[in-house]
């Protein structure tokens, strides 16, 4: 049977960072660290001098104050406190935010603010504030900007997620194929067979999406050095690199492939971060093509040819159709499909990546931020629409593990009064628990979170606990709790 599928595509909106500024939990929001000691006013004048609403940073919630505590530990290694946004010279005595919001959330440390008279906020290392002559002290400080926003669409293959970047150049779709010390040829080959190839990153804004795409895992780009000069494997011209500062340029080794560095490294590119190491990532280093450098890589990164094709899926009989589309334009295409009743059309938002199986059709999303909470990851899907995923048979199991691989990560199961909820209200049939914690014990410990790293618990000589999960305290205190540092979303795909 003969069957027309007409679509148009949906416009999202995408927060843009200009370079140097990282995204916020609200993706409409960009920060800038600022590790040159000034006045508050000077930092204020030149917070107000970075265009986008540029102001000192504001802080109106927890959520917000963790998350500017966490961007400034590197800061914290030489300086103990920074310039907050928030005054009493230009408020008639009482504390404000330079912006405006309402100063209704504060987190003074004991004894604060200990003056309110001409003085302005300072945050501590431990995220509490401490007010302090605006003047006569010069200290670091964190600019906020608005993101720019763009609307941006596509559609990916299964697997593969969607990514514009703000000038509309580069729209794309990447996949992340974890295996450990997998070679550079076989990532190629790999992403070949998708029609693909290794990455080849264009700019800084897609950068820092792949930083953000492979958080805390390196992973190969389609960087190669053939007799000195180094090529991209899809062919396109070299217009950027973001080579890390002790292999800038790459030494005449036979480190002929680059991946992108995203895990701790000792090296620090003129941050000034003394006593420790810095988190550099989004670097790139030349690495051993067959893997057996240093460093290791557990990761390829894979993009389809041609700048602009998304692959659109008509789920018939398994078989995908891949399809270039003008962006602007609604769609229609032709299939001869065998059943109507399996023919849909998937689409994520942008961020998310479509998984299908069994009983699974939907798009999930993988949310990096340090000691998040069980609620403040409920709160952040909901932002998109979406719920903290529930997991309902050991295929949607395994997706997620290698999903969130090597982080443990928030579901959204939680306990209420003995009972365990999925927070999208799903039926809880199916579980994973780790051996030890079947049933879980009646404890605090009401929220799960899925276990995707080496546990000496599961076993007498330990073993790779993957895909499980533990009964967790919401809170994500550390002194109690495994550190959880990411959030599972899950939301339905659009169809068409
Ligand atoms: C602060 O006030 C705003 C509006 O006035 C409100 O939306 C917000 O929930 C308040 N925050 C807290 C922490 O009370
Ligand atoms: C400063 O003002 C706050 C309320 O804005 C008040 O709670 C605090 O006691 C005041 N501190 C001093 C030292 O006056
Ligand atoms: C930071 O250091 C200064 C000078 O040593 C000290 O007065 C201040 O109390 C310290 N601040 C915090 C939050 O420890
Ligand atoms: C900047 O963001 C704030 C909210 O953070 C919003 O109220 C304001 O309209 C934005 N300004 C522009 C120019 O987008
Ligand atoms: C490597 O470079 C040589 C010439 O310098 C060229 O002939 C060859 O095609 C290149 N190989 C690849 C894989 O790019
Ligand atoms: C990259 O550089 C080539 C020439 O070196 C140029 O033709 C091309 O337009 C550039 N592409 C981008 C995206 O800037
Ligand atoms: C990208 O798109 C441009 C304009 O549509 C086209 O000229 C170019 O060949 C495309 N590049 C690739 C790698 O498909
Ligand atoms: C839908 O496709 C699957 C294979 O992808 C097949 O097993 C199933 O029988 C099809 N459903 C119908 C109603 O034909
Ligand atoms: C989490 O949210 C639920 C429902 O809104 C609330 O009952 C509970 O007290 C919250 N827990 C924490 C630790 O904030
Ligand atoms: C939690 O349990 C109580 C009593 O068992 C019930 O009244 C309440 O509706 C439950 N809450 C949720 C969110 O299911």
């Amino acid at each position: 049977m003969r069957l027309l599928i007409i679509f148009s595509l949906i416009n999202i909106s995408v927060g843009i960072c200009p370079s140097g500024f990282i995204q916020g939990v609200d993706p409409r929001e960009c920060y800038k660290i600022v590790t040159k000691a000034s006045t508050w006013f000077a930092a204020r004048a030149d917070c107000e001098s970075q265009g986008n609403q540029g102001v000192l940073v504001s802080i109106p919630n927890a959520l917000r104050n963790s998350f500017v505590q966490d961007q400034l530990q590197a800061v914290f290694y030489k300086f103990n406190e920074t310039w907050l946004g928030a005054d009493t010279i230009l408020n008639g005595g009482t504390w404000g935010w330079l912006d405006s919001t309402p100063f209704n959330y504060t987190n003074w440390d004991q004894g604060q603010p200990s003056s309110n008279t001409s003085m302005c906020a300072t945050m501590g290392s431990s995220g509490k504030w401490y007010s302090r002559d605006c003047i006569h002290q010069s200290l670091p400080y964190v600019c906020k900007v608005n993101a720019s926003i763009s609307t941006a669409s596509g559609i990916c293959s299964p697997g593969y997620t969607y990514y514009a970047n703000p000038s509309g150049v580069i729209k794309s779709c990447y996949k992340l194929i974890l295996q450990n010390l997998i070679s550079f040829d076989q990532a190629e080959a790999l992403c070949q067979h998708d029609d693909a190839h290794l990455a080849s990153v264009q700019g800084d804004d897609e950068n820092k999406f792949l930083q953000s795409f492979a958080f805390g895992i390196n992973a190969w780009l389609g960087f190669y050095r053939n007799n000195s000069v180094w090529a991209w494997t899809d062919g396109t011209s070299v217009n950027f690199t973001s080579w890390r500062c002790d292999v800038n340029p790459p030494g005449q080794d036979n480190h002929n492939c680059a991946n992108i560095l995203n895990t701790h490294a000792q090296v620090c590119c003129g941050f000034e971060c003394e006593g420790g190491s810095c988190d550099l990532y989004g670097y790139w280093i030349n690495n051993n093509c067959n893997n057996q450098g240093s460093e290791s890589v557990a990761a390829a990164i894979c993009q389809p040819t041609s700048n602009d094709t998304m692959s659109l899926t008509i789920g018939a009989n398994g078989k995908w159709y891949s399809r270039s589309y003008d962006m602007s334009l609604p769609y229609m295409c032709e299939v001869t499909l065998p059943n109507p009743q399996n023919t849909t059309v998937n689409h994520c938002s942008q961020g998310y990546t479509y998984f299908s199986g069994d009983t699974t059709n939907s798009c999930y999303k993988l949310i990096f931020q340090p000691l998040i909470t069980f609620n403040q990851s409920e709160a952040l899907c909901q932002q998109d629409g979406a719920h903290l995923a529930s997991i309902h048979d050991e295929e949607e199991n395994t997706f997620l593990q290698s999903f969130a691989y090597n982080v443990k990560a928030w579901i959204g199961l939680y306990r209420n009064n003995s009972v365990w909820l999925w927070t999208d209200n799903t039926p809880f049939t199916y579980n994973n628990w780790r051996s030890e914690q079947n049933p879980p014990h009646a404890d605090n410990a009401n929220c799960a979170n899925i276990y995707n790293s080496y546990e000496y618990l599961c076993g007498p000589n330990g073993c790779a606990c993957y895909g499980s999960w533990i009964h967790n305290y919401c809170d994500n205190d550390v002194t109690t709790s495994d550190y959880i540092s990411a959030a599972i979303c899950k939301k339905a795909p659009n169809v068409f």
